[in-house]
């Protein structure tokens, strides 16, 4: 056999790096009394009554596919949750389409919208599949360094610098992966004002509204000028703590809607119905169970900072999501380094900046979304770290 032939790759899939978080956590796997802070992911479980509602989904055999749009029900309780919420109305036919997680309706968005060497400009750091994502559809990502602007936050001069004549799209996220950055609402009216004046869309990743600290989260599409060019992205991974579940939405114009719809069907079909039954029970009645969690957030997040900050290590105070990202400069040693030997020697699992942008040299990112013990034994171990290198 000719493999070179027959295991020939597309050639961007060929060159695309593998996520540097994965090959970080390839070295935890096999290494015992390892506190991570390393995935983000919440460490609490689904609450009970969502569960159960999945449960009895299975019992009373819903096992079928759905609309590809999603159930309709779940549609009108995403209309009502965006809608109450932030004052934004969507059509429930049209303007809602339910997808497996905010990724699936991201990778649908930048199919849908993106025709070869369009550019999509982002933050940077940001989460580590957006500029994946825009690559596999044929984009170019066009990354903003923001990793020593205060807060690590995105700014209109920042913004208006990066925009080209091939500048399709701004992809924004807040509460933010992995710097905690949010906005205020005047933060954002002057970013909206340059995606308006250049006649942008913007995709807005506010799958972490839920868990916003310092002051109410403030929805992109609810800014005057912004609903109809704005793919508004949010699910139930975070605030509900449904990761597995892998349930997320979009909203937003009825043609882009309808656009990511067509590959949606060809290559998803539907989110799963037991799934979707869930969100429904989510959003009824888990607002409670998201305000709980919140609290325990917003006390770890307090805890790690001070603690993180005491021992050493410069950590600003991030304003919404469950990550810090300090700065290992003080102790001499790059991101990397410190993540290996803090992994090696104390058995503490975080993550490099680097996994997050290139710039990210010197930084680390830890998710608290962890119990206080846990947190607690954490930053005793990184004390000790920091003592043995000092
Ligand atoms: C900013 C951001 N967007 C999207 C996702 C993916 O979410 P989902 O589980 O809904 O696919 C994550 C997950 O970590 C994230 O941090």
């Amino acid at each position: 056999m000719d493999t070179a032939r027959v295991h020939k790759l597309n050639t961007i899939v060929a060159h695309l790096p593998p996520s540097g978080i994965r090959a970080f956590f390839d070295l935890v796997l096999g290494m015992e009394d390892v506190i991570s802070l390393g995935v983000g992911e919440p460490d609490f479980v689904t609450p009970w009554h969502v569960r159960e509602q999945a449960i009895f989904a299975l019992e009373k055999g819903y096992t079928s596919y759905t609309s590809n749009k999603g159930l309709r029900e779940l549609r009108a309780q995403i209309a009502a949750f965006v809608a109450g919420q932030y004052g934004v109305a969507y059509d429930v036919e049209h303007e809602i389409l339910v997808t497996v997680g905010v990724s699936e309706a991201m990778d649908l968005a930048m199919r849908a919208i993106l025709n070869p060497g369009d550019e999509v400009i982002t933050h940077d750091p940001c989460y580590v599949s957006y500029a994946p994502t825009v690559t596999l559809a044929g984009g170019v990502p066009v990354l903003i360094d923001t990793w020593t602007a205060p807060g690590f936050k995105l700014t209109p001069a920042l913004l208006r610098a990066a925009i080209t004549p091939r500048t399709r799209a701004v992809l924004l996220n807040y509460p933010a992966n992995p710097t905690g950055a949010s906005y205020t609402r005047a933060e954002l009216d002057a970013l909206a004002a340059v995606i308006i004046e250049h006649d942008l869309l913007l995709l807005s990743d506010e799958i972490y509204d839920a868990l916003s600290y310092e002051a109410a989260h403030v929805s992109m599409p609810s800014l005057p000028g912004m609903r109809d060019r704005t793919i508004y992205l949010n699910g139930f991974s975070k605030g509900h703590a449904m990761t597995g579940f892998r349930l997320g939405y979009a909203c937003g114009p009825a043609a882009l809607i309808a656009a990511m719809t067509k590959i949606h069907q060809y290559t998803m079909l539907c989110a799963p119905i037991v799934s979707q039954l869930a969100g429904i029970e989510a959003l009824q009645h888990g607002m409670p169970d998201v305000f709980e969690m919140v609290v325990e957030y917003n006390q770890r997040r307090r805890f790690v900072v001070h603690a993180l900050n005491q021992i050493g290590l410069d950590c600003h105070l991030p304003q919404g999501a469950f990550y810090v990202l300090p700065s290992t400069r003080r102790t001499g040693m790059d991101g990397l380094t410190f993540a290996t030997k803090l992994l090696q020697e104390q058995r503490v699992a975080v993550v490099p900046g680097t996994a997050f942008g290139a710039a990210g040299t010197q930084h680390v990112r830890m998710a608290y979304a962890a119990s206080l013990a846990h947190l607690n034994e954490a930053m005793a171990r990184i004390a000790r770290f920091i003592r043995d290198h000092t």
